[in-house]
């Protein structure tokens, strides 16, 4: 949430923070800036609201000509989408800031300041920091211990970056719940709220601890731990395999991400499945000791990956025969819970920054669990490196802020944990056969899928005029169907709703008209014949329906009812099968109404604030 790209160099800066803020702009996007450090020791700044975009045209018009700098693209939390809410902001013409996170004491801080003499130009939290440094530094002539002075007042979160213009070539920075990686370059050195906003510059990344803060120059960079001690981190080549710069021919990156679930779970499953059974350190090293004596699995999850976690809790009860509790995180990390004996938390997360489930990670090594996992797509994330055991689901850098190949990924390592807690809990051989065919057929499956693409595209249509929606579906396909919902919402700002089929005639039957499109899940398994029966209630109150079906459900398409069937699979990786079909449904319905698919408004893709 939020991006920031830092920069010092013998070389003009501007261009390389622009790209880099193009890169982030996935984060946030309602407004840019960027400020430099001119050659006479001034600071020039430009801020736009928008996309990235109009701030590459005003440098365009006005180019800036710095060495050193600092750049943000923003998603509001304090204070509304205004060029003077944009960062960087600045105190006294002297010290710049850009910031990612949230000061909660910034109103006590603001009349503080208020009170010394500093004036607010901005409605921000942010603005706050720029003038604790500025006041700070009359006290510590070093900026270094200026910012440190000021950001141990800040309560909350904050990634911050700051420049003085009367300390050239020199960037101080703090973490403290909001990530920053550090880029290091041959005569120039950098910083970002996430390394993708590097790439094109270096491929040498240290990343900050919480309560680090690092003195960075052209020529070199310390890194101090919470205490105020120096301290080495790491550093990390990058292997710079995927570089998310191009959506290829694909109009939207959703579009392209999307087309490449196949190869995504591919690459999930690759090396995992030995002999029939998952490799020892698919979770990592020594994880099948944290396993074995596994009795309960306790799920904290936001959004797209909460329906992951939703569907896991169908497997593991009935296939690895362990109990699961799935949370929203939000809701996890603010009440008392009862941790049972023997209990693995699992967080499920694609960029492995999200907030919420990182406080509740956190939280729970203060309750008893017998360990930690993560599933998630960002092997450097904090989520990997504060966990006891993490799976990988190698989906590639995902860059639509509504979560595709992220989310198949998820489940097909939620699925690799039932295995791996069936091996030990006498899952019959057959059982375990049964799953590792069904996973190594899923690429295929997802393939066939995408072919149903045209056939969706042309009933997209059908929806544009529509303001609510229903999606319905039983078992392990009512969080499939909460998902198709999400997706619909988010990028065709089309109102949404999804029901377990059996509750339907417990209130939402009352909404059935023939105004709101009904779409169904229906693979063929067990549940069908219920699900047929709750279709006729729908049927008999004039709604209109889109089933989604195997084709041998023997569904009846008519008037009311259209029928889209996809190909049969097995019933185990049906919900990862019938997610592909609504993922489409909803980008071509977003096209339809002309919305912005990769970038939907008041959205951003990892939120790293609460
Ligand atoms: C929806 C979507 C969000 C994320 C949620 C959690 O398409 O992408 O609901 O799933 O913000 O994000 P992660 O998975 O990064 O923790």
């Amino acid at each position: 949430m939020c991006g920031i790209v830092g920069a010092t160099s013998e070389r003009r800066i501007s261009e390389i923070l622009l790209e880099g803020l193009k890169r982030l702009e996935y984060r946030g996007y309602d407004s840019a800036g960027l400020a430099v450090l001119s050659e006479n020791g001034q600071i020039e700044s430009l801020r736009r609201t928008g996309k990235v975009q109009e701030l590459k045209d005003a440098v365009g018009e006005h180019p800036l000509g710095g060495t050193t700098g600092i750049a943000h693209t923003r998603w509001a939390t304090h204070g509304g989408v205004t060029e003077a809410n944009a960062h960087p902001h600045i105190s006294n013409d002297c010290i710049a800031v850009v910031h990612n996170g949230i000061i909660e004491n910034h109103s006590k801080l603001r009349e503080k300041l208020r009170e010394l003499g500093y004036e607010f130009r901005s409605d921000t939290d942010t603005e706050v920091i720029c003038h604790l440094v500025h006041h700070e530094k009359q006290q510590h002539a070093d900026l270094f211990d200026a910012v440190q002075a000021a950001v141990k007042q800040l309560d909350g979160a904050y990634g911050t970056v700051v420049m003085d213009c009367q300390d050239p070539g020199r960037l101080v920075v703090a973490r403290s719940g909001s990530p920053l990686v550090i880029g290091l370059g041959i005569g120039e050195n950098f910083v970002a709220s996430d390394q993708l906003a590097l790439l094109p510059v270096t491929r040498k990344f240290m990343y900050l601890e919480e309560g680090d803060m690092a003195d960075i120059t052209r020529t070199g960079v310390k890194v101090y731990d919470k205490s105020g001690s120096r301290i080495e981190r790491a550093i990390h080549e990058s292997d710079g395999q995927y570089d998310a710069g191009g959506k290829g021919n694909y109009r939207h990156f959703m579009l392209k991400e999307i087309h490449e679930q196949p190869s995504a779970v591919r690459n999930a499953l690759e090396g995992r499945l030995v002999d029939g059974k998952v490799s020892g350190n698919a979770f990592g090293e020594g994880s099948m000791d944290v396993l074995k004596d596994i009795e309960h699995v306790q799920i904290v999850a936001c959004g797209t990956s909460y329906h992951a976690g939703m569907v896991a809790r169908y497997w593991l009860e009935a296939l690895a025969g362990v109990s699961c509790n799935v949370e929203i995180a939000s809701e996890f990390r603010y009440r008392q819970s009862h941790v049972h004996p023997n209990s693995l938390l699992v967080t499920i997360s694609q960029s492995g920054e999200t907030a919420d489930t990182l406080a509740a990670l956190r939280l729970s090594k203060e309750l008893g669990y017998k360990g930690s996992l993560t599933i998630c797509n960002v092997s450097t994330s904090s989520m990997v490196r504060e966990s006891d055991l993490a799976y990988m689901t190698r989906a590639g850098t995902e860059i639509g802020v509504a979560s595709t190949k992220a989310f198949t990924t998820q489940l097909v390592g939620l699925m690799m944990l039932v295995l791996a807690l069936g091996q030990s809990r006498g899952l019959s051989g057959d059982k375990q056969q049964h799953i590792v065919g069904a996973l190594k057929a899923l690429p295929a499956k997802l393939e066939e899928a995408l072919l149903l693409s045209d056939e969706i595209e042309a009933l997209a249509p059908e929806f544009a005029d529509k303001f609510h929606s229903l999606f319905l579906g039983r078992g392990s396909q009512y969080p499939i169907a909460m998902e198709g919902a999400l997706k619909l919402k988010e990028i065709s700002y089309i109102h949404a709703e999804a029901y377990a089929a059996g509750e339907l005639k417990h209130g939402p039957l009352a909404l059935i008209d023939a105004e709101m499109p009904v779409i169904v899940v229906a693979p063929n398994d067990e549940l069908l014949e219920k699900l047929k029966s709750n279709v006729e209630e729908v049927r008999a109150r004039g709604g209109i329906m889109y089933v989604f079906a195997d084709k041998d459900a023997h569904f009846q398409g008519d008037a009311s009812m259209r029928v889209i069937n996809v190909s049969h699979c097995d019933e185990l990786i049906a919900p990862i099968v019938y997610t592909i079909p609504l993922q489409l449904l909803s980008y071509f319905v977003a096209i339809i109404k002309g919305t912005d698919v990769d970038q939907p408004r008041n959205l951003a893709k990892s939120v790293t604030v609460e």
